[in-house]
């Protein structure tokens, strides 16, 4: 099933053509009628016409009698389109018996990289990892449901120089005990230590310098203990990764190491194409358009002067790996504003290597900030970084808070769940509604709020459908609904509207036009429950507006289903 706006294009793309070859009839949803078509007005200026007269002809041409009740030119030349009940009512049924709820599959499906969460070894998650984790995740789900292949990689720091000093930490600690350190999650004061080590004691420092070396060498005892490190701190983000209800798992994990063997063939593809150049030292690459403060041309260096690797080589073999080994054709990065140099550099000196361009794009699906109250960068109140653990634990237990206050009828036995599902989903709802390259003020009282555009908002509304069908003793219905009442219409609109609001997060990168969508479609239903009554209505009317509900209730559960958040059925 294509989406009602497609849908409208199509016929009228027929209609344009007839006054003038792939015109663009441009619909967009309208206020003033369902949809409106604009485009007679820019065909109008090229044809050097009048645009009503080609709204018109357009309108005389179109084949819309089994979607649309009214057709009319409005305006200096808009075409307003209003649906027809018994189109509507079809669209519904279609939907009500489709698993899908009428989302199509994308035609030409893409093999798309999902880069994002990305935390570093040895390093505390904290709350700067939450918009990645939470926006990348909800793009894959969304990416996945439309029928693109998916492939999550999570690409850890778990490679270069800090990892010396790591190392030497952790023979100092003896290994259980750091492992131990670990693996509960004390990440920062593992690094902390080893930082004050670092710059206390100069043996300390020999001895983690030699690592290095002996880590690049690949000498087996300090792979081993690298390997330590690593596999504990993957225990330890796998933890938050559960708590946070996140898809990513241990098969997802592509870290910087991995590239590290493929850094030599990067240098001397680069070193083929002609694309090195020497600058103080280094390696570098000068990609068109980048310049320094002083309007100089801006270098990416690939390796640095002592011969060492960095970020930026590392990018540069992951774009190769991607698109060479992986076949992708879409690189999606969810990382933070910040690094959006770094990234378009890279991407520009992928394309001069030719990995990217015909046939590859790459993207940085960049966020805004987590801020505090105060709306500076979110800091506990002692001013440090806020653990990512910390956070979701209490938001977990700040929404037990509110159902034992709202929700007496909750049965003991669900509370602990629903209270995670809650909690969770606030805070990822909170983020997810959020325009993504908007910044947002973390504030619990308005994420668990039930009022609003808010997760539990949206849940407590689809629990609320759920306890109807429960006091109806019905099952959920299928067929065709009734469409009478303005209530009834509106709502079926809605429904009709999830095929097209999932198609735009996967058009716009933004999982904040689905949160919308959903809570319109919740308060359009609100207005139909107060304005239609369905257990004390009868016959063919109750069920056509059981149906409504049910349809209703599968669209919000799988709309936050795609956004990772739970519907409980009670609350
Ligand atoms: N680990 C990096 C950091 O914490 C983010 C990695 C982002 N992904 C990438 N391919 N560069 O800053």
């Amino acid at each position: 099933m294509a989406d009602l706006r497609t849908l409208l294009e199509t016929r009228l793309a027929e209609a344009f053509a007839t006054l003038s070859p792939g015109a663009d009839p441009v619909v967009r949803p309208s206020d003033r009628a369902d949809f409106q078509a604009n485009g007679a007005l820019a065909l109008a200026k090229s044809l050097g016409r009048s645009p009503r007269q080609v709204a018109d002809e357009v309108v005389a041409a179109a084949n819309l009698e089994d979607l649309c009740s009214v057709v009319e030119v409005s305006g200096p030349g808009f075409i307003n389109l209003t649906l027809s009940e018994a189109f509507l009512a079809g669209r519904l049924a279609e939907m009500a018996a489709d698993p899908r709820l009428g989302v199509a599959r994308a035609e030409e499906p893409r093999r798309v990289v999902v880069d994002y969460s990305h935390p570093n070894v040895a390093k505390e998650m904290h709350v700067g990892h939450l918009r990645t984790t939470i926006i990348g995740d909800a793009l894959s789900r969304v990416l996945d449901f439309c029928g693109h292949e998916v492939i999550r990689e999570n690409h850890i720091g778990d490679w270069g120089t800090p990892f010396g000093m790591l190392i030497e930490h952790l023979v100092n600690l003896g290994e259980t005990e750091a492992a131990q350190e670990l693996s509960v999650g004390d990440l920062d004061t593992f690094y902390r230590q080893a930082r004050v080590s670092f710059d206390a004691d100069e043996t300390f420092r020999e001895r983690s310098r030699h690592r290095v070396v002996l880590l690049q060498s690949g000498d087996a005892e300090t792979l081993r203990l690298w390997r330590v490190l690593v596999g504990e701190s993957l225990r330890y983000f796998d933890e938050v990764y559960a708590k946070l209800g996140v898809l990513l798992t241990d098969e997802d994990v592509v870290g910087e190491s991995f590239y590290n063997p493929q850094l030599t063939d990067v240098m001397a593809e680069f070193e083929a194409k002609g694309l090195l150049v020497e600058s103080e030292g280094a390696q570098c690459v000068f990609p068109e358009g980048f310049v320094t403060r002083d309007g100089d041309p801006l270098p990416l260096i690939v390796q640095k002067s002592d011969g060492g690797f960095g970020y930026a080589a590392t990018d540069l073999a992951a774009i190769r790996d991607r698109v060479g080994r992986l076949g992708a054709d879409v690189l999606l990065y969810v990382v933070g504003a910040p690094q959006e140099q770094h990234l378009a550099m890279c991407f520009a000196v992928a394309r001069m290597a030719g990995w990217l361009g015909e046939g590859a794009e790459a993207e940085h699906v960049a966020f805004g900030n987590v801020l505090g109250p105060d709306r500076k960068m979110f800091k506990t109140r002692a001013g440090t970084t806020v653990k990512l653990v910390a956070l979701l634990d209490e938001a977990v237990a700040r929404a037990a808070d509110v159902l034992s206050e709202r929700s007496q009828d909750l049965p003991a036995a669900l509370h602990e769940k629903v209270a995670r599902a809650v909690g969770i989903g606030a805070v990822k709802y909170a983020d997810l509604s959020t325009e993504r390259t908007r910044d947002y003020i973390f504030d619990w009282d308005r994420m668990l709020a039930f009022e609003g555009n808010t997760g539990p908002y949206l849940q407590y509304a689809h629990a609320r459908i759920c306890s109807i069908f429960r006091r109806a003793g019905a099952a959920p219905a299928s067929g065709r609904p009734i469409i009478g009442e303005a209530a009834e219409r509106d709502l079926a609109l809605g429904h009709a509207g999830f095929a097209d609001a999932v198609d735009s997060v996967v058009r716009d990168r933004a999982p904040s036009r689905l949160t919308s969508y959903l809570f319109d479609l919740a308060s359009t239903f609100t207005t139909f429950y107060e304005n239609c009554p369905v257990l004390r209505a009868e016959g063919e009317v109750r069920s056509s507006r059981l149906l409504l509900c049910s349809l209703t209730a599968s669209v919000l559960s799988a709309g936050l289903g795609l956004l990772g958040i739970e519907a409980p059925q009670q609350m």
